[in-house]
């Protein structure tokens, strides 16, 4: 049967079991663009609170008077650089300064270097590791104990479809995004009778500031809308058994797991190949 769309492209059979998140506390990392705007949004409007962080603090703020005025929700803001050697110990100093306690971590901070590796600066590179591991694998160790408690909230990592085959002209990108993927299955087993629901979300070329960023040479197939990728992580993070990884997108899904089962002498060339278009 049919059933009739809502302006955010979930139904109105899946609003009948879309989960509230009233009264819990989410942090949203890297909210001030793209698909951390959109994670703000949907949380916001499901009742959570927020802190929002980024290194763009007029952005959050901007942000977070929209989602105050709309929806009632306590929002923070922090202004930080989550690849520096302090934002782990800065972010839960701001936590706890607040006195909030954490339900819901969406980390979803991070970028690309496009490019041939052995020319690509170093220091780049450096910060591309802290940010895209180090910051989620941090910021994931300080608050997991109090979200497992709570059971109420989630934990979405953002992985990639790039995390399931090596990404020549993105190595980096793609070794880190495959470290977050099994990261977070590994964590979703391991604290799977917390209540605590823990996902990699996994979007292929997805229009934000991502491609700027990274550069137009970065992007392969057909660009998604962020708020729609974001709605496809809420309705999976709906469902009665949330699953530890989220494709968003038919064809992102299959051409994924043939990637993942593909022998990596094949799978490589190939997606070279694809880069370098
Ligand atoms: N767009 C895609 O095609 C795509 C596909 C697959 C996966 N992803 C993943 O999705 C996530 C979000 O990307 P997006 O597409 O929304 O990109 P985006 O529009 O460029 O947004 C990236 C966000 O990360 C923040 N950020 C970057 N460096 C930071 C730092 N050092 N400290 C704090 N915040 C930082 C940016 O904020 P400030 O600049 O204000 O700090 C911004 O809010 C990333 O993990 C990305 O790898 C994106």
């Amino acid at each position: 049967m049919h059933s009739p769309t809502t302006h955010d492209g979930t139904s109105r059979r899946d609003r009948s079991t879309m989960r509230d998140y009233t009264g819990t506390t989410a942090i949203v990392t890297g909210a001030s663009a793209g698909l951390g705007v959109e994670f703000a949004r949907a949380l916001g409007g499901r009742g959570a609170n927020l802190v929002l962080v980024a290194r763009r603090g007029d952005r959050l703020e901007t942000l977070a008077e929209e989602l105050r005025d709309a929806h009632a929700v306590d929002v923070h803001t922090l202004a930080l650089d989550l690849a520096s050697p302090e934002a782990t110990e800065t972010l839960v100093a701001f936590v706890r300064e607040k006195g909030l306690t954490i339900d819901s971590l969406i980390n979803n901070a991070g970028f690309a270097t496009h490019g041939e590796f052995i020319t690509t600066d170093p220091a780049r590179l450096d910060e591309e590791v802290r940010l895209n591991v180090g910051a989620v694998v941090a910021f994931t160790r300080a608050f997991l104990p109090e979200m497992t408690a709570s059971g109420r909230g989630v934990l979405v990592n953002l992985a990639s479809t790039a995390a399931f085959q090596p990404v020549p002209l993105m190595a980096v990108y793609g070794a880190t995004k495959g470290f977050v993927l099994d990261f977070t299955h590994a964590l979703a087993y391991e604290t799977r009778h917390t209540g605590l629901r823990v996902t990699a979300l996994c979007p292929g070329a997805t229009k934000t500031e991502f491609f700027d960023i990274a550069g137009d040479g970065a992007r392969v197939g057909d660009f998604a809308v962020p708020s729609e990728v974001v709605a496809v992580a809420m309705r999976a993070l709906d469902a009665r058994r949330t699953p530890s990884k989220i494709v968003a997108g038919a064809k992102n899904s299959i051409s994924s797991a043939i990637a993942r089962v593909l022998p990596r002498g094949l799978v490589t060339p190939v997606t070279a190949r694809l880069m370098a278009e």
